[in-house]
């Protein structure tokens, strides 16, 4: 291989490899794919990981999932994928709903689209507690 092959081939791939990277980094998700199918799992509260969850306002993350206890000390499940652009969503207890800080859409706790951007509602999951296990489920 000559000089000029060389550089050749080594240009092509440093440009695959930073398009591949910037293709990969500026798509946004697709909310209607990206949401979580099938979820079926469980949280043990009384595990430190998630005490968050045993006070009203608090809330974890999990596999694209935030699970929250909202202010009236129910568990609420929606995915974490905000459906404008892909962004993570909070819940937000002063107002009871969930908040994309990207572009300020904002959710009620069944999902639904209080205000866009967004203009699809959020996934949500079934809740069931048992004792000081929560499951998270389609
Ligand atoms: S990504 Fe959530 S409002 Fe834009």
């Amino acid at each position: 291989m000559d000089r000029k092959e060389f550089l050749t081939t080594v240009g092509i791939g440093a440009v695959a490899a930073i398009c591949t990277s910037c293709f990969a980094g500026c798509n946004p998700l697709d909310p209607m794919t990206n949401s979580p199918t099938n979820v079926d799992f469980t949280l043990n509260l009384a595990d430190p990981t998630n005490s968050a969850l045993n006070t009203n306002g608090g809330f974890i993350y999990k596999d694209n999932i935030i699970v929250a206890r909202i202010s009236n000390g129910s568990y609420i499940a929606v995915s974490s994928i905000c459906t404008h652009q892909g962004n993570t969503i909070a819940y937000d207890v002063t107002a009871n709903r969930f908040h994309c800080p990207a572009h300020g859409s904002n959710f009620a706790t069944d999902g639904s689209v209080i205000n866009g951007p967004a203009s699809s509602s959020l996934t949500t999951y079934k809740t069931s507690l048992n004792a000081t296990s929560l499951r998270v489920f389609s």
